[in-house]
């Protein structure tokens, strides 16, 4: 009996990836609670047969017997790679061995960083550049080069017969659930998600994608993580706000209290914030999942941190965290820093030494010693007052 699915995602089109229902880290830094998928797509020409891309290491089975069920993998002539990470790369040498015809095909970075964690079969490469084209027999394969979505040798491939963009990360959503975007009431705040913890840090770059492929008749967007675009405007139209760095009046609040203080700061400051029309979104970091702090960074105005300070510095959860969103280099304009300590300070300086020198403007700080007093909490009214009349202006 066969159990795989191979949904045919246009004609002669189908998807042979994997679901990784379980799966609840990647990179040892982004948590995925729907887990994901490595999503992977054969070409049948009328001629020739391509792949595009691969699978995650531990898939390979599966994946050869996908391939088998809709094509022959003995008889695949080309193995297109868009990048080289390995959730995609990492099958090419396992494919290769078994489709001793097979070309992989990349652009020149491609063979560069595929090098690096794989020993590419000699003389089976051939090298495209940004617009050439190999013909199937029907159906042509074009190749975009876009580089830096999230490595530096990162490729769309286009399929214009049948108005098919593979757009590899770029788009995607870690989720291991439904083919089609239909399928996911809740899939754009998935991809605002990965958009925050996979490409925000190259949003020029992705703005630059998207004015290459503008005019392309765009009817399935099929990226390598997560559904199926049948509407592909559903994912376009907020990229093209996220890459702009598009906020909105939101301040986003993430803090660490050990004893109290710092938690009334800010909860001082998020009400104050919200009487004045802001919205604000509170995330504590001993218990947030970082991929909600990184979908809430990609179009937040203000960043508010918070935290005591521990053994002359910030508190752990709250320098990783602090180090998290300068590397993530979210769009945000402005930013607070509130915290308290016992007998000695730190925290404050810690924090504005990372965070300085950045694009974000540090409307406010205040350091408490102890409980925060009346007038403490009266001064970060200040500051809430001051941050919003900033924000809306
Ligand atoms: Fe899904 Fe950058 O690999």
């Amino acid at each position: 009996m066969e159990i795989y699915s191979v949904p045919e995602i246009a004609k002669d089109v189908f998807w042979v990836g994997a679901k990784d229902w379980n799966r609840r880290m990647f990179d040892a830094l982004v948590p995925l609670p729907q887990g994901t998928s490595y999503n992977a797509y054969l070409v049948k020409g009328e001629e020739k047969t391509a792949l595009i891309d691969t699978v995650n290491p531990g898939f390979e089975e599966e994946f050869k017997e996908k391939i088998n069920l809709v094509s022959s993998l003995e008889k695949l002539d080309y193995l297109i790679m868009n990048h080289a990470e390995p959730d995609h790369a990492s099958a090419i040498c396992y494919i290769m061995d078994r489709a001793p015809g097979s070309v992989l095909v990349t652009t020149e970075r491609g063979v560069k960083m595929a090098s690096i964690y794989n020993d590419l079969p000699e003389g089976r490469i051939k090298v495209v550049a940004n617009g050439d084209t190999i013909d199937l027999g029907g159906k042509t394969l074009r190749f975009i080069e876009a580089p830096w979505l999230h490595w530096p040798e990162t490729m769309f491939t286009y399929l214009p017969e049948d108005k098919v963009l593979f757009p590899c990360d770029f788009f995607g959503a870690h989720t291991a659930q439904g083919v089609y975007d239909e399928d996911l009431e809740d899939l754009i705040p998935l991809a605002k998600r990965y958009y925050g913890e996979i490409m925000m840090p190259f949003g020029k770059m992705g703005t630059k994608a998207l004015e290459k492929i503008k005019d392309l008749d765009i009817a399935v967007l099929a990226p390598s993580h997560g559904p199926i675009y049948k509407n592909p405007q559903r994912i376009i139209e907020p990229y093209a706000k996220w890459t702009a760095g598009e906020t909105e009046n939101k301040a986003l609040i993430v803090y660490v209290s050990m004893w109290g203080s710092t938690k009334l700061m800010v909860r001082t400051i998020a009400e104050t914030l919200l009487k004045e029309g802001v919205d604000v979104r509170v995330y504590d970091l001993e218990v947030a999942d970082t991929g909600d702090v990184a979908r809430e960074l990609v179009d937040s105005r203000a960043i508010i941190l918070g935290t005591p300070t521990v053994l002359a510095g910030m508190h752990p959860l709250a320098l990783y965290g602090t180090y998290l969103v300068k590397a993530l280099n979210p769009p945000a304009k402005y930013g607070v820093i509130l915290g308290s300590f016992g007998w000695g300070g730190g925290a404050l300086k810690q924090a504005g030494d990372i965070l300085v020198p950045s694009k974000m403007e540090v409307v406010g700080t205040l350091q408490v010693k102890g409980k925060p007093r009346e007038e403490d909490l009266k001064r970060v009214e200040e500051i809430g007052l001051e941050l919003a009349r900033k924000m809306k202006a």
